[in-house]
């Protein structure tokens, strides 16, 4: 699509209009008529979007809500995988190419829907072969390469309930979520690689396994030259495709029957395995990979997740591939073997869709325009975010260098727990920077107070979503009094944890976790807004706020930061953020100490770690920090 002159700029409101013709082309064209048709019926929008799909049986209810329990589709009968891949062997998409996988050095593998399809069903056939039986929970420990998705895929295929772990985590972390979901089969690759550098992760899984007795097999992708060795009850992931045959029928499976266990972290620190199920997941991911990212058959879609987090599982692997689209996934670092390395994949394979972290983003911002000037990204036609506030600097950035001042933005608020996107601006709808945008027809959320009262738009509240939606999680597995703490928390709410702004056109400001709350003088400040306002400043690359206990003021704000390239921090630069904090944010959320720091703790997902600070600063224990990046 051509630039159009006027979207390069926000109207005197603040929002950005995208080009009329993304409205025009767009499967969802009217977001307020659309959100209407929803609030007039609830169960017949889902059914319309359910309807679009392949099912073995037709529910007798699109659903039975009992609070806290929500049962979708009930009675109905599908298999997630024949409409990931068997729908499109039917409906010509055979030889379009489903996965583009991308390594480090270049190197490409490319899959069509039909090889990809043999691969599922030959592996599904080699797990069968092992005795993989329904419902039997399998850990998948892999690098980001086409077999993670495979095996994925297989497991659906037969029933059994994937339970992906993260390639980066550590053998504490994955002996932790082996235990917890009793897993009895895990499958992993004999190495990984990063930066150049070479992952041990079978000597990372055999690690975790002495923790974890209930481990019968490991499955490994022998990648290494030459290949190593396995033993007696070490199964190689080659041959067991190869001697798998070409056809498994897919397991018929109830609607509500569990699709994968996830694991999140929770506040407490002992993670949580998040349930999800087949039908409604199914739907929910089908219905938001095409409709919020607008989804056509020439797209080439980029998440840069990984599928070991929600966002790999749902717009990597389910979402697009329901929907039909052909999947980039790539084993690479943003910026190895230099800054430019994204830009350049984006460039060479023809990208259209680009969906990535604020984290990432602000990332890119620090290493500067040079790098993204090399390359060509015309092909981009639509950039998406997630995992964080993107704060305006960070949209401008992105809509400007990246989009070349033309390409909307989905800024998509969700969560592990509700398995799709909730909240975001629809394509063709006018983008208001900061605001991720308002919640998507099918979903109805709220800004409210401890009791679950509205609060007025503009002022900070809990955000919660306040009915069932189809990728809902079920359950926390093993643990269903987890569960219903987020439903119980705020009476009739589902609580995500999150702070956030409501204003009067509806749109959301998502603030930042609750737990993350600054109480300063008795006034709630949210760090992301303490930080927005430091990365406002040109000098500043990333900042992390914390609160630290004060006699009188009950809190101070301390702040971290990371500078730009090149910069250099001294006392009147700590002053001009401390003006600006005051300036944007308000004089009670000016950081009484800021230090300058090279890096922030992080999770590997690439939210920063807060508490880590805190513990730091007081100088206490942080806790389980197992799943951090430093
Ligand atoms: C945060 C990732 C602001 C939020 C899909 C949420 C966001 C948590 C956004 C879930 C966004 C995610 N704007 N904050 N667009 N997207 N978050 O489970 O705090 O890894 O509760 O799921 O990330 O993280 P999770």
């Amino acid at each position: 699509m051509e630039p159009s002159p006027d979207t390069g700029s926000a109207d005197p409101a603040g929002y950005y209009r995208p080009d009329p013709r993304y409205r025009q082309e767009a499967w969802l064209k009217d977001y307020s008529a659309a959100y209407e048709s929803f609030l007039a019926d609830r169960e017949a929008f889902w059914e319309g979007v359910a309807g679009e799909l392949d099912w073995y049986a037709r529910w007798d209810a699109v659903c039975k809500w009992d609070y806290p329990n929500a049962r979708w589709f009930v009675g109905a009968k599908a298999n997630i995988t024949v409409n990931c891949l068997d729908r499109h062997l039917a409906g010509g998409r055979a030889d379009k190419t489903a996965l583009l996988w991308r390594g480090e050095g270049g190197e490409e593998r490319r899959f069509t829907y039909r090889e990809l399809a043999t691969a599922v069903n030959r592996f599904a056939n080699g797990l069968k072969s092992l005795g993989v039986q329904k419902g039997d929970r399998i850990c998948i420990y892999m690098p980001l390469v086409p077999e993670q998705i495979v095996a994925m895929l297989a497991c659906a295929r037969i029933g059994a309930v994937h339970s992906v772990v993260f390639g980066g985590f550590g053998s504490a972390a994955l002996g932790t979520r082996i235990r917890d979901a009793d897993a009895t089969l895990v499958i992993t690759a004999d190495i990984g690689l990063r930066r150049g550098k070479v992952i041990p992760l079978k000597e990372i899984v055999d690690e975790a396994l002495q923790s974890a007795p209930g481990v019968e097999r490991t499955i490994v992708l022998r990648r290494a030259d030459p290949p190593m060795s396995l033993s007696p009850r070490e199964v190689d992931f080659g041959s067991l495709m190869e001697a798998g045959g070409a056809d498994c029928p897919p397991e018929v499976m109830d609607a509500e029957d569990p699709l994968f266990i996830l694991y999140t972290s929770g506040t407490t620190g002992a993670p949580k395995g998040i349930v999800h199920t087949c039908g409604g997941y199914m739907v929910g991911t089908y219905y938001t990979a095409k409709t919020v990212f607008d989804i056509k058959d020439r797209d080439l879609l980029w998440c840069t997740a990984d599928p070991g987090w929600i966002t790999g599982h749902s717009y990597v692997v389910y979402g697009p591939l329901a929907a039909g689209a052909s999947v980039l996934i790539t084993e690479t670092t943003p910026d190895y073997p230099d800054p430019g390395a994204w830009w350049k994949i984006v460039q060479d394979c023809g990208v259209t869709i680009f969906y990535t972290a604020p984290t990432a983003i602000r990332m890119f911002m620090r290493f500067g325009e040079k790098w993204p000037e090399q390359y060509d990204l015309g092909s981009l036609r639509i950039l998406g975010s997630v995992g964080e506030p993107l704060n305006p600097e960070a949209f401008e950035w992105y809509y400007h260098v990246i989009g070349g001042g033309c390409c909307p933005i989905v800024d998509t608020w969700w969560q592990t727990e509700t398995g799709m996107i909730m909240i975001t601006t629809m394509i063709g709808e006018p983008m208001r920077p900061g605001y991720a945008g308002r919640p998507i027809p099918g979903v109805e959320a709220a800004v409210v107070d401890r009791e679950g009262r509205p609060v007025p738009p503009g002022k900070s509240g809990f955000l919660v979503i306040t009915g069932p939606w189809p990728a809902m999680l079920r359950t926390v597995y093993r643990n269903d009094e987890r569960y219903r703490e987020y439903w119980h928390t705020i009476p009739d709410c589902y609580t995500t944890g999150d702070l956030a702004v409501q204003e009067e056109d509806g749109y959301i400001m998502v603030l930042g976790r609750g737990d993350d709350l600054i109480i300063v003088s008795g006034h709630n400040i949210g760090t992301a807004e303490v930080e927005s306002a430091l990365v406002a400043h040109e000098a500043v690359a990333e900042a992390a706020a914390i609160g630290k206990p004060d006699p009188i003021r009950g809190n101070t704000v301390k702040a971290f930061v990371i500078l730009i390239e090149g910069q250099t921090p001294d006392e009147r630069l700590t002053r001009d953020l401390q003006a600006l904090v005051r300036r944007m944010v308000s004089p009670v959320a000016v950081p009484s100490e800021i230090e300058y720091v090279d890096a922030l703790p992080k999770t590997r997902s690439g939210k920063i770690v807060r508490r880590v600070l805190k513990a730091r600063e007081l100088g206490i224990d942080p806790g389980d920090i197992s799943t951090l990046e430093v």
